[in-house]
């Protein structure tokens, strides 16, 4: 029997900003981010998109009468969680009209949380054949204003639904998971930035990535030429060619080169957007899966997932026959297309607009799910 990826779509706010204009007023040569760090755009969300309204944006449009019904299980990953009690995903659960007899919960563990939720979700499925679940990875990356990590901002979230008949990604038995406590990046109680220590969190993750490749091949006896493309979990897109190259230093030249264009596939959309945290590596997904020209149905796919602190895992699918006509490239493309650009002065501002009442409802922000008041700590959304 098999479980997997059924639907599969990503949500991103309306507003971004030019790297190259941020680069300029930063005083920084231009090219440190594009070539650098790897990226274009940077995605901006306004105080009227949190994790929860991000989260609803990516799952209401796959989601038909039939699978509200059907889902057991709302998982929802992230690291910018809104309560340290209430799991967003019981929010989100009632957003979305999900029937009552399901789980709502929320997992944190940097960026890998949505993982272990995807995994949690193949066992449940494959336990309970005809029924589904919903996993949402949900984040806004802030490293404040001027920080170094600035340039690898970013927002928005994946939806995922997992089914016993996924009509995209089988997902495989075949697994690393790999835990070690590292103080690479963390975010302590009540702090609104997290706490970075760059350079050991670049090696961190090659380090993770190397040791999970290496088990994963012992523990399988497979080789790379079982591979037709490797997905990486992206904090900023120079990241996961660092982590490849280094752990794919003993492969054949034309081997490596082979990865890399694949993998250049799939950062074509981290790439105008930034980090996602929890749902980067599903973006990467999504990128490979609608922009590559050669996968092609039984091709075998490996997943990187990375979250600080540290956890990653290596996992394996197959891309089920027909799983072309199941993806969204047109409307992602014309998500991507419509946004707004913001100067670097109104980047600035919407980042440092605090939360209230009167700037929830002077916002501009039209789309569907949005935030529109907080009173007694309780959130109200437009649906
Ligand atoms: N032209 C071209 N390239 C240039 C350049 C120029 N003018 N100037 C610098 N560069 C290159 C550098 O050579 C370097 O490339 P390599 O690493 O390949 O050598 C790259 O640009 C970045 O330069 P620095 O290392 O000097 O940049 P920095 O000190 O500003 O730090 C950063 C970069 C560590 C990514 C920082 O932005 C940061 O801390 N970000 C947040 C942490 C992060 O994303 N870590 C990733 C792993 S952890 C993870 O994956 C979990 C997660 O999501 C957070």
């Amino acid at each position: 029997m098999t479980a997997g990826i059924d639907k599969l779509n990503f949500f991103v706010p309306p507003y971004y900003l030019e790297m190259t204009e941020l680069a300029n007023a930063r005083n920084v040569d231009p090219a440190k981010y594009t070539i650098g760090i790897g990226q274009d755009q940077m995605a901006i969300s306004p105080i009227t998109q949190d994790i929860i309204t991000l989260a609803a944006n990516a799952a209401q449009p796959i989601l038909t009468d039939e699978d509200r019904q059907t889902i057991d299980l709302v998982i929802l990953g992230t690291e910018s969680s809104v309560d340290e009690s209430k799991a967003a995903a019981v929010v989100l659960h009632r957003l979305l009209g999900i029937q009552p007899f399901a789980r709502g919960i929320e997992l944190k563990e940097a960026c890998y949380s949505a993982t272990a939720g995807l995994q949690f979700a193949k066992e449940y499925v494959l336990a309970h054949p005809e029924r589904k679940a919903l996993v949402i990875a949900s984040d806004i990356a802030r490293y404040g204003l001027h920080s170094g990590g600035e340039p690898t901002q970013g927002a928005g979230a994946v939806a995922m639904l997992v089914t016993s008949q996924p009509r995209i990604l089988a997902l495989s038995d075949e697994s690393v998971p790999y835990t070690q406590d590292i103080y690479d990046f963390w975010r302590p109680t009540g702090e609104p930035y997290p706490v970075v220590n760059g350079p050991l969190s670049n090696q961190t993750y090659i380090q993770a990535f190397e040791t999970v490749w290496q088990e994963y091949q012992q523990r399988y006896q497979k080789t790379l030429a079982d591979f037709a493309a490797l997905a990486f979990h992206i904090p900023y897109t120079k990241m996961g060619k660092k982590a490849l190259l280094a752990g794919l230093a003993q492969e054949s030249e034309a081997e490596q080169n082979r990865i890399l264009a694949q993998y250049e596939e799939s950062i074509r959309y981290s790439r105008r957007v930034g980090n996602l945290y929890t749902g980067s590596l599903y973006l990467g997904l999504i990128s490979l899966l609608e922009n590559s020209q050669t996968l092609k149905a039984g091709d075998k796919l490996g997943l990187f997932s990375y979250g600080s602190g540290a956890v990653a895992e290596f996992f394996t699918g197959r891309l089920v026959p027909g799983y072309q006509e199941h993806l969204l490239t047109d409307a992602h493309e014309a998500l991507l297309a419509n946004r707004q650009a913001l100067s670097v002065a109104a980047y600035e501002e919407v980042f440092q607009t605090p939360l209230t009442n009167e700037n929830l409802t002077a916002s501009t922000d039209t789309t569907a799910f949005r935030l529109t008041a907080v009173n007694d700590h309780i959130r109200y959304y437009q649906e």
